[in-house]
């Protein structure tokens, strides 16, 4: 499994991108509106960060095909690496069918169910985003839902890859990466408490204790 890291924020993104692990952004309306700045200037300093695909949103209030078509557009004219996210909707659905005839990858989002990241595979879809933790919120098991449209994929031979969204914390990582996700898209905070085991920081202390007190500092 690959990680995309989930947030708007440019020095979380030069972090990650710094320790070699991150291949991906996605970030989504409440994640720019969080961070006040203009949307192409934002996305556009990301793509210069990151070499892989940026996932950039369509506007909140545009629900119509054809607005979504010209907006997706204007994204990918962004940079090459820009991938347009679409909603789950039917309007969605057309917009991505037009856009990836046209070679625009297409992120779908706001996926919460096996049929939804069927239809949306089938629209022509490169990515389709199941929400994790929105699930788990209302007490349906997430990663279940990882789970079978890896499945489903995989019994179909469908290549549109699965982005894990919504995740939380990093047992939501693990249990993604075992449920057959082909990227987790993850916020920095996350990343972060990964990276810790109190036995990596007393396996630390003991070395330097146990060095210093023969070589000094
Ligand atoms: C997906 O791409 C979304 O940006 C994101 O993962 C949503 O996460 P949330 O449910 O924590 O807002």
């Amino acid at each position: 499994m690959k990680f995309f890291l989930d947030t708007a924020n440019v020095e979380d993104i030069r972090k990650a991108n710094d320790m070699g692990i991150i291949c991906g952004v996605t970030t989504n309306p409440s994640l720019i509106a969080k961070e006040g700045r203009d949307f192409k200037q934002v996305v556009a300093e990301i793509a210069s960060i990151v070499d892989g695909p940026i996932s950039g949103e369509v506007k909140a209030t545009t629900t119509d095909a054809e607005g979504m078509i010209r907006e997706g557009r204007e994204i990918a004219r962004i940079h090459r690496n820009m991938v347009v996210k679409i909603p789950m909707t039917v309007e969605g659905l057309k917009a991505c069918h037009t856009l990836a005839a046209e070679g625009i990858k297409v992120n779908m989002t706001l996926i919460f169910t096996a049929n939804q990241a069927l239809l949306a595979a089938r629209s022509g879809a490169a990515f389709v985003s199941p929400f994790v933790g929105r699930l788990d919120d209302i007490s349906v098991r997430g990663t279940d839902l990882i789970s079978e449209v890896a499945e489903i994929f995989h019994a179909h031979g469908i290549r549109t890859e699965i982005i894990a969204a919504s995740i939380r914390h990093p047992m939501h990582v693990t249990e993604c990466a075992l449920a057959g996700a082909d990227i987790a898209t993850v916020p920095y905070k996350v990343i972060e408490q990964m990276t810790r085991h109190p036995l990596t920081d007393q396996g630390i202390e003991k070395f330097r204790k146990d060095y210093e007190a023969v070589f000094g500092n």
